[in-house]
């Protein structure tokens, strides 16, 4: 198995990279998928939003200055063939203490190489913060592909444009010259209003070939499912958010030509011994009882 490595990224802020990171990463399990995110922010929401707890030193961080090996960062999730190498606030110390060293751009790629080299995942997913820092641009020189998720709305364009510019500068550089953007993911798409069917059709016509026709919709659920720790198709799973981000899956896996109709087929995941972790979900009222971490629990549903 060939392990792809992308970047979820867009210097913009709020626009849904993490939702999308935890949310397709999740989704792609389903489909059989293994998976390891790798929460390049220091806000550390991939994390706390798999339900995982903000641990100093349990970042790449170390990995990054060549004190530790990323194998030894990664942990098991809640979630069947789900891993994560956690973020804490420590590695915005990263920004800094990278940039004195030497072959600054390319910490992260030689820190992910042997995990890639393994070919132990599917998909190595990264999470990266809002900015065009250290961190990012260490992502940016790290992977083949990068999403761009780009939140409906008007200022949309201008953020995809320096992620363009970026792009062509780290492969005209020699710096990643095989870098592509792979793909843009809509996201938070309100039909109700024209503003958000104008930009998709403006970002269609300029983009048709990377856009993904999965729209992800604004919805309350997806908004709530991370203070709960938990990706939207085990939080809510027939919500309109968790059914868009298993289309996702479904349209992502479809691009690359990989198979999954018939991985899909086998029998139902449990959840990891791990799940003990997580904490503790809260109802809201029109939810059901929460599970308790000690009741067996099925997993992720599967796809089809
Ligand atoms: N489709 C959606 N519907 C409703 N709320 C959403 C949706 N997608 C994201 N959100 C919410 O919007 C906020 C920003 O999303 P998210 O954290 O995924 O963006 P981000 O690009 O990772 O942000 P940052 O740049 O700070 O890392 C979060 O509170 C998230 O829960
Ligand atoms: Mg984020």
């Amino acid at each position: 198995m060939k392990t792809h490595v992308v970047a979820l990224a867009n210097q913009k802020g709020g626009v849904g990279k993490t939702t999308t990171s935890i949310n397709l990463s999740a989704a792609l399990t389903a489909f059989r998928k293994k998976v390891l995110l790798l929460d390049l922010d220091p806000q550390a929401n991939a994390t706390s939003g798999l339900g995982l707890p903000k641990t100093e030193g349990a970042s790449i961080y170390e990995v990054l200055l060549g004190n530790a090996t990323l194998d030894s960062k990664i942990l098991p999730t809640a979630y069947a063939r789900l891993d994560i190498v956690p973020a804490e606030v420590d590695l915005a110390g990263a920004e800094i203490d990278v940039a004195r060293g030497d072959r600054y751009l390319h910490r992260v790629r030689e820190a992910v190489r042997p995990v890639k080299e393994s070919n132990a995942y599917d998909f190595i997913l990264i999470d990266c913060p809002p900015s065009l820092g250290i961190l990012t641009m260490n992502a940016l020189a790290a992977v083949e592909e990068i999403v761009v998720p780009m939140q409906c709305e008007y200022y949309a364009l201008e953020g995809l444009s320096v992620m363009l510019r970026l792009i062509d500068e780290l492969s005209s550089s020699g710096a990643n010259p095989h870098l592509r953007l792979e793909g843009i993911v809509m996201t938070m798409y309100d039909s109700r209003t024209n503003l958000a069917q104008q930009v998709v059709k403006e970002v269609y016509e300029h983009f048709s070939d990377q856009v993904y026709e999965t729209l992800i919709p604004r919805s309350v659920r997806l908004g709530e499912a991370p203070s709960h720790g938990r990706p939207i198709i085990d939080y809510d799973p027939s919500s309109t958010g968790a059914l868009a981000y298993r289309q996702l899956a479904r349209e992502f896996l479809t691009r690359r030509n990989l198979r999954w109709q018939e991985e899909a087929a086998r029998p139902r995941p449990q959840r990891a011994a791990t799940a003990s972790q997580a904490p503790a979900p809260t109802p809201t009222p029109d939810e059901e009882p929460p599970r308790q971490p000690s009741t067996p629990s099925t997993g992720l549903p599967e796809c089809d």
